[in-house]
């Protein structure tokens, strides 16, 4: 099987007393999407800016397409994108002005950086605003320039830091269209995010980052597999409440959290334990239930078994 293009190897980043990397490893496929996911200071923009060249690690190793980002930056720079978490375009200009600039900026003769701009307006749909000042722009519009003045230079491999966060439905579903197109055309995408969601619908795998370290990688379903099936019980009585966690802590191993005022939920430990039985032993204790249900995790009660961020307490 070829490498990865996209390899980090024991990364070490610290800023002051702040490890904001703590031996980060990540191999991305070629053609794949890799969604990395953590919650806020857990180190991905570090990480990225690593990926990407602009920042060097304290230690540890990573390559782009073979390439190594510290010893060969420009070899790794002439195959990437990035689109960063804070948008980089300049709102007094229109958005075609800033696409031509951005071609510049990478040096493509005017020409060509003429061409390209129209080109990507056209393909990601923003050719019927192009000729107006980004600051007029919504949110979402904004947020697709950015993603498309990264794809300028046709890059191989496309950094996107949380290209969705503070979009409304309909601009993210837009930003996730682009991705998947972009994705048609080979491109491999490191993405950043905080909404599970995201990664379920555009990573072929995800990796979990937490205080600096990955603590989980797999596709979205292995990750959902990893922390077993979900009991929710609700009681007719919240006198039985007791009873029921009681239950449920024998099945689980842990005690099991209030999700309200009548419901309790827990991980089970694995797969396989058949709703019927649970029933029968609820009943055996005297629960009155009003609805028993056995499910597949949402990726966020993976998300947050995995980063330490989930309470189960009664
Ligand atoms: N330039 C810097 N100077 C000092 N501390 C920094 C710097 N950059 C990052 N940090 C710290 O490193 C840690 C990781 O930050 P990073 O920006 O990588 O997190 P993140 O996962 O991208 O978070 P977010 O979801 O909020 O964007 C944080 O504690 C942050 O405060
Ligand atoms: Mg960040």
């Amino acid at each position: 099987m070829a490498d990865p293009i996209v390899i980090a190897e024991d990364l070490h980043k610290s800023f002051g007393d702040t490890h904001a990397l703590r031996g980060l490893d990540l191999r991305v496929p070629a053609g794949s999407v890799c969604g990395v996911l953590g919650p806020n200071g857990a180190g991905k923009t570090t990480a990225v800016r690593i990926l990407a060249t602009l920042s060097d690690p304290d230690s540890g190793h990573a390559r782009i397409a073979g390439f190594d980002v510290t010893r060969d930056a420009d070899k790794v720079r002439a195959r990437i994108g990035l689109a960063g978490q804070h948008a980089a375009v300049d709102e007094k200009l229109t958005g075609r002005s800033n696409l031509r600039m951005f071609g510049r900026l990478y040096h493509l003769p005017r020409a060509q950086a003429r061409r390209r701009a129209d080109e990507l307006l056209e393909r990601f749909g923003l050719m019927d605003a192009a000729d107006r000042p980004v600051g007029g722009y919504s949110g979402g519009m904004r947020r697709r320039l950015d993603v498309v003045a990264s794809l300028i230079l046709r890059p191989q491999v496309l950094f996107l830091d949380e290209p969705t966060t503070g979009l409304d439905p309909r601009s993210r579903g837009e930003i996730w269209d682009s991705i998947r197109e972009l994705v048609a055309d080979g491109t491999t995408v490191l993405l950043t995010t905080q909404y599970l969601d995201e990664a379920d619908q555009l990573a072929d795998d995800i990796a979990v980052v937490d205080h600096g370290r990955v603590v989980a990688t797999g596709t979205p379903d292995e990750l959902k597999a990893t922390i077993g099936d979900r009991l929710d019980v609700e009681v007719e009585d919240p006198s039985s409440l007791q009873a029921a966690a009681t239950v449920m802590s024998g099945l689980a191993g842990a005690d099991p959290a209030m999700t309200a005022a009548d419901r309790l939920s827990v991980a089970l430990p694995g797969a396989g334990t058949r709703l019927a039985d649970i029933v029968l032993e609820l009943d055996r204790a005297g629960v009155s239930m009003a609805d028993v249900s056995l499910r597949r995790p949402t990726l966020d009660e993976v998300f947050l078994r995995l980063t330490g961020r989930e309470k189960e307490t009664v």
